[in-house]
């Protein structure tokens, strides 16, 4: 779609015109020296309208925003030096002949090419919530590195992605494209996807610029609407929600993105708090921040800058370094620099910023390093690619209950497989797929029918739409159930209920879903429910009444392969729960991270005068790294090393993990702690530590943590991160709910 738009904007006058750009040469990469040298004599040359020119930044066709209401003649910019990075434009083809017309500008500074590669390029892998499900950090990096391969050699130099904001609010439709409601799970990951995208050093053609995004606190957005202001303590923006972005930014990432929302009345882009003070000033982060689509002239409409040339101003002093589709800085920042009312020296350092980046890719040596067809087609149809698609799909999935042992499947020889996402494609991507290939997606009914044995019968029917209220169907489902022995109910929300500006007051499993469950199960049939969704839903009569239930997210191109591996067996689960699901959406917002609060509810039912709700518990659908397995674990022999700890000491603390059943299994062996008494309320559960493990039928393993003086410490009213002397709570389980072993440690003063 974007190529043939893409070409409408840009080939029809240009395809005689382009100019034979070189092939692509491994080129040397410059050092760093040599960068500052070469950065110095351009911006030496260059006029204050090209250095601005470097900090704008417009959309292909594509757009994933409001739409431009640009007037500029985008061609008659991008030669004259004044567009440093276009997003939304992809392929050889297309950003090859644009790079030409920029390679005619003056001093032919080459453009970056950006685009959303946030769980895959081509080959598409399971939304990151999905992802974050896995626990395991090599196969979340490894799922970055194919995408950054995909895209690299599609002529994409940078993606805004990871996603990196912490969401405890399903409410909220991003939380598909986070790593969930931890701080630590979150930055593991963050550093994780970032070394994916990037390598261990950026300028590799097999490697893009990562984006970690959004700067700050966006996942906190007032009733979970999009967009909405965020209100909260420094203290938990310190200790929750930037501390995966200090994670990518150590992890090298070489961008950050700002934010929507504004952080206690300032919007982040004009925040000088967030991005000077914080980002370059106290983590001296030396990349370059873009505003996210449009949020330069949002502060307009936020009340906060009365002009775009306000905005413009406020957002360079703040340390907005390039401006996505606000067309702000094209328009106004000449004029503010002329009348002193921006410095030039700021329009500098962003300048210095990108170009920096630009040097680093390789880009002024061979501007088309990352555009060689020959190498396009030959990694676009990598089979390795789908591999670790399906790998990363089934680490994903999480088995929710799984009643009387109904999973794996036995050789069943009729199996119906009903319901409105029995057979969807395009759901299985998910959101964020910009421009993917869809129709290469296999379904859940595809990835039975290949995987059962001729023996089986697999039948099929629809059964209703995953939303209106049409029961039209049912009689047909019912029928197909009854013909068979056991039946795959296939249901959740379309891939378009979340993500970008998808945010839902009522997060129960949409339409008369529900109700086709209840009319198969009437059958006395064994139902297995499989979830696709964006975000935890409510599902409580499947959750009370189902076989067996498994949350697949939305699992991308082998989502099919990956659920048929996992309900015969193939595969046994070992995905735990990223983010809390609620029994009812006025939990919300909802974590594990509860307080004990002054009246805690120590006997189920008394809740007379105690923190509690009349009409629900306060306990979760399913708690914070929940997620069951075809085995079972026992965990035993714990010991500490040592039961108090001076200042600065560590200690270790292990237990032993035994598989005693019959599957070979993994575990994600889970650390968390409670502060029991210090300068500030601590929360009941802090998750410090994981492993996972994989064993055998019968295989035990000694597990060992360390227990870190960082492990113990947090951000008092001073905001200084420090641990206090007292006693620590230590835990050790399979979920935030299912503790298996407890032991205690005293902090010496
Ligand atoms: C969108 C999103 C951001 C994305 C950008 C470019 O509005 O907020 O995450 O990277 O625009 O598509």
């Amino acid at each position: 779609m974007l190529s043939s738009t893409t070409k409408s904007l840009f080939l029809a006058a240009l395809l005689l015109t382009a100019g034979s750009p070189a092939t692509a040469q491994k080129a040397k990469l410059p050092t760093a020296a040599s960068i500052e040298q070469r950065i110095d004599a351009l911006l030496q040359q260059m006029t204050l309208e090209e250095k601005i020119g470097q900090l704008n930044q417009y959309s292909g066709r594509e757009v994933t925003g409001p739409a431009s209401n640009r007037k500029n003649d985008l061609l008659n910019s991008i030669r004259n030096g004044q567009v440093g990075s276009m997003l939304n434009v992809k392929g050889v083809a297309d950003t090859r002949t644009i790079q030409a017309e920029a390679l005619k500008s003056r001093l032919k500074i080459p453009l970056l090419f950006s685009l959303d590669v946030i769980h895959g390029y081509q080959t598409v892998f399971p939304i990151p919530l999905g992802e974050a499900a896995s626990w395991d950090l090599a196969a979340i990096r490894e799922s970055a590195h194919v995408a950054a391969r995909e895209a690299a050699a599609s002529g994409i130099h940078w993606t805004f992605a990871p996603m990196v904001d912490i969401g405890r609010d399903p409410r909220w439709g991003r939380v598909m494209e986070g790593a969930g409601e931890d701080t630590y799970l979150g930055s593991q990951i963050a550093r994780a996807r970032v070394l994916g995208f990037q390598g261990e050093k950026l300028g590799g053609t097999d490697a893009i610029m990562a984006c970690a995004k959004h700067f700050a606190a966006y996942g906190a957005a007032l009733a979970g609407r999009d967009y909405n202001a965020v209100d909260m303590s420094e203290q938990q923006l310190w200790e929750v929600y930037l501390p995966p972005f200090k994670a990518a930014a150590d992890a090298g990432a070489a961008t950050f993105m700002n934010s929507f929302n504004t952080l206690n009345g300032v919007p982040a882009t004009g925040s000088n708090y967030l991005q000077r003070d914080i980002l370059k000033g106290q983590w001296n982060y030396q990349g370059f921040v873009v505003s996210d689509w449009g949020s330069i002239a949002e502060m307009v409409p936020w009340g906060y800058a009365q002009s775009k040339s306000e905005a413009a101003q406020k957002a360079l002093a703040a340390g907005s370094d390039m401006d996505m589709e606000s067309d702000a800085y094209h328009t106004t920042l000449a004029q503010l620099v002329k009348e002193g009312k921006a410095d030039i020296k700021l329009v500098d350092d962003a300048v210095r910023r990108i170009l920096r980046k630009k040097f680093e890719l390789g880009l002024f040596d061979d501007p088309y390093r990352f555009s060689d067809l020959k190498r396009e087609k030959k990694v676009l149809n990598d089979p390795q690619h789908r591999l670790a698609a399906r790998d990363a799909a089934r680490k994903s999935v999480v088995l929710l209950e799984n009643r009387n042992n109904t999973l794996p499947l036995a050789q069943q020889r009729t199996i119906a497989v009903i319901g409105p996402l029995a057979k969807a494609k395009r759901d299985l991507a998910g959101s964020w797929i910009v421009l993917a290939d869809t129709t290469q997606i296999t379904s859940l009914h595809d990835g039975l029918a290949k995987r059962a044995g001729k023996n089986t019968q697999i039948r099929y029917a629809k059964g209703c739409e995953v939303q209106g209220d049409s029961r039209a169907g049912f009689a047909q489902a019912v029928e197909t159930a009854k013909a068979a022995d056991v039946v795959v109910l296939a249901v959740g929300e379309t891939w378009d209920m979340s993500g970008e500006a998808k945010s839902r007051t009522d997060i129960r499993l949409p339409g008369v879903q529900e109700e086709l469950f209840q009319a198969l199960k009437a059958t006395g049939k064994p139902v297995v429910v499989v979830l696709m969704a964006g975000r935890p839903l409510i599902f409580n009569t499947i959750a009370d009444q189902a076989d067996a239930v498994l949350y697949g997210w939305f699992p991308g191109s082998e989502g099919g392969t990956a659920l048929a591996d996992v309900l015969y067996g193939d595969y046994n689960p070992g995905g735990k729960l990223p983010s809390t699901f609620p029994r009812a959406v006025g939990q919300i917002p909802i974590s594990y991270q509860q307080y004990n609060t002054g009246r805690p509810v120590t006997k189920p039912g008394d809740i007379r005068y105690k923190s509690a709700y009349i009409d629900a518990p306060n306990t979760p659908r399913y708690a914070f790294g929940h997620g069951l397995s075809y085995t079972t674990f026992k965990y035993d022999n714990l010991k500490l090393s040592q039961p108090s700890l001076a200042a600065g000491q560590t200690a270790t603390l292990q237990c032993t993990i035994t598989n005693t059943g019959k599957a070979t299994g993994e575990e994600v062996v889970q650390l968390y702690l409670r502060d029991l008494v210090a300068s500030v309320a601590r929360p009941l559960k802090e998750l410090k530590d994981f492993q996972k493990i994989m064993l055998k039928p019968g295989e035990t393993r000694t597990v060992t943590f360390t227990i870190t003086p960082d492990k113990l410490a947090f951000y008092n009213r001073q905001l200084q991160w420090q641990a206090e002397p007292g006693d620590f709570q230590l835990m050790l389980g399979s979920a935030s709910d299912d503790i298996r072993l407890e032991s205690k440690l005293t902090l010496l003063p």
